[in-house]
């Protein structure tokens, strides 16, 4: 039998009726249409994805859907505003922070959770902080620079962390 959910997805709520056993990244993926967060195992190891719950970042394959019910989601489309990437977007694009391209919505909503608890990380900081989410192209040296550089933007440009949650 299926339960009503009401998640604020992005900042929009979005109401299904899903099955208990229906895990959040099917939920985002086949139910919302909202594509851009991967799965690369489904066993909680690969951190592709993962998004914000409650600001929190978690890996969207361990979480049934019927959890998110009543809670904010924020996925990667929800990182770029009016068409304009968000910093960490464009930081990952000047650093070359991506080849594949496979982990990039994963590791760009763990640097979005990092930089909001630390807004100026240490490379040691950056490295934890993406710890839970695996590469196969990068060796993450561009992408620990792309973080590195996201959050200097974000502490001294116009823009703020942003995004809807
Ligand atoms: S798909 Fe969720 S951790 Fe790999
Ligand atoms: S860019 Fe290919 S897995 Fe990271």
């Amino acid at each position: 039998m299926g339960h009503r959910i009401a998640v604020t997805v992005n900042g929009t709520v979005r109401e299904a009726e899903v099955e208990p056993r229906l895990l959040l990244v099917h939920f985002l993926r086949e139910v919302l249409g909202l594509t851009g967060t991967h799965i690369g195992c489904d066993t909680t190891n690969c951190g592709a994805c993962t998004v914000l719950l409650d600001g929190r970042a978690v890996k969207s394959c361990t979480i049934f859907a019927v959890q998110a019910d009543g809670r904010a989601v924020m996925t990667v489309e929800g990182l770029a505003r009016d068409g304009q990437l968000h910093p960490i977007q464009e930081a990952f694009h000047r650093q070359h922070g991506l080849q594949c391209g496979f982990c990039t919505p994963g590791m760009m909503m763990a640097a979005y959770a990092l930089l909001q608890r630390l807004p100026d990380p240490t490379e040691e900081q950056i490295r934890w902080g993406i710890a839970g989410n695996l590469c196969r192209c990068t060796g993450y040296v561009n992408i620990v620079a792309a973080i590195k550089d996201a959050a200097e933007k974000l502490r001294t440009g116009p823009a703020a962390v942003g995004g809807r949650s």
